[in-house]
């Protein structure tokens, strides 16, 4: 089975799927030099291209099976309009790739697609399956429950990129590219979502898991 990984940062979405399925053939995209690398010391077996995802994906869809894309949220974040009555805060067009995969995926790709963002600070523009802060625009129904792990007791925390690394199981300290680490870190999916809904493409029923804080 051929999966399509776009914007693969270090594969928070990626990290369980081979115990899915052990006959995976993953190809990642990811436009940051230093993240590519990473992601390619973390899972060998997948082919790997540092380039844009968004032009890839229109050249290369049809080879795929199933894909996952997780476009930039920056400029759809509710957070980061949250701060737009501080002097630093630039404003920016919300970044309408998002929509455009959404789109392109919908009406041309056969197969097992899911897109994912954060929950934006205006209306959605294509009704998506909300799941905690994220949406997911996906070409089946998720399970209301996606087992999404509680995030750490941010109150018992002082070092964030610590904290980040024992939840998505990596050591974010080993980045050492352009992007700030604490931002890097905040990228990645929960790993037991991307699980789950892989899982869920594929008909697997999936395992409930303990919800528990992690420190
Ligand atoms: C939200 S993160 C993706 C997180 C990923 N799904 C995970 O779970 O680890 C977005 C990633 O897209 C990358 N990126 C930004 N623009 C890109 C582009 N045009 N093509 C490929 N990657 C891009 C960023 O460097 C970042 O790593």
């Amino acid at each position: 089975m051929k999966i399509l990984n776009l914007y693969a940062c270090l594969g928070g979405n990626r990290y369980k799927w081979d115990e899915v399925r052990d006959d995976l053939e993953i190809t990642a995209v990811e436009l940051d030099p230093e993240a590519s690398r990473l992601y390619r010391e973390r899972f060998p077996n997948d082919r790997v291209i540092v380039g844009d995802a968004h032009q890839y994906l229109l050249e290369n869809y049809q080879e795929f099976d199933f894909i996952w894309t997780s476009p930039p949220c920056p400029t759809h974040s509710r957070v980061r309009m949250s701060q737009k009555n501080k002097d630093s805060f630039i404003p920016m067009y919300p970044d309408m790739k998002l929509y455009e995969e959404i789109i392109f995926l919908q009406h041309n790709f056969k197969g097992g697609f899911v897109v994912e963002n954060v929950v934006p600070y205006y209306e959605p523009l294509i009704e998506a399956q909300k799941r905690g802060r994220h949406l997911y625009w996906a070409s089946f129904n998720l399970p209301y429950n996606i087992n999404e792990r509680k995030s750490v007791n941010w109150a018992r925390i002082k070092d964030e990129i610590t904290a980040w690394s024992v939840f998505h199981d990596y050591d974010f300290r080993q980045y050492k590219g352009n992007q700030r680490t604490d931002k890097m870190a905040r990228n990645l999916v929960d790993y037991q979502v991307g699980k789950v809904i892989l899982e869920t493409f594929l008909g697997i029923e999936p395992e409930n898991i303990e919800q528990r804080m992690l420190f």
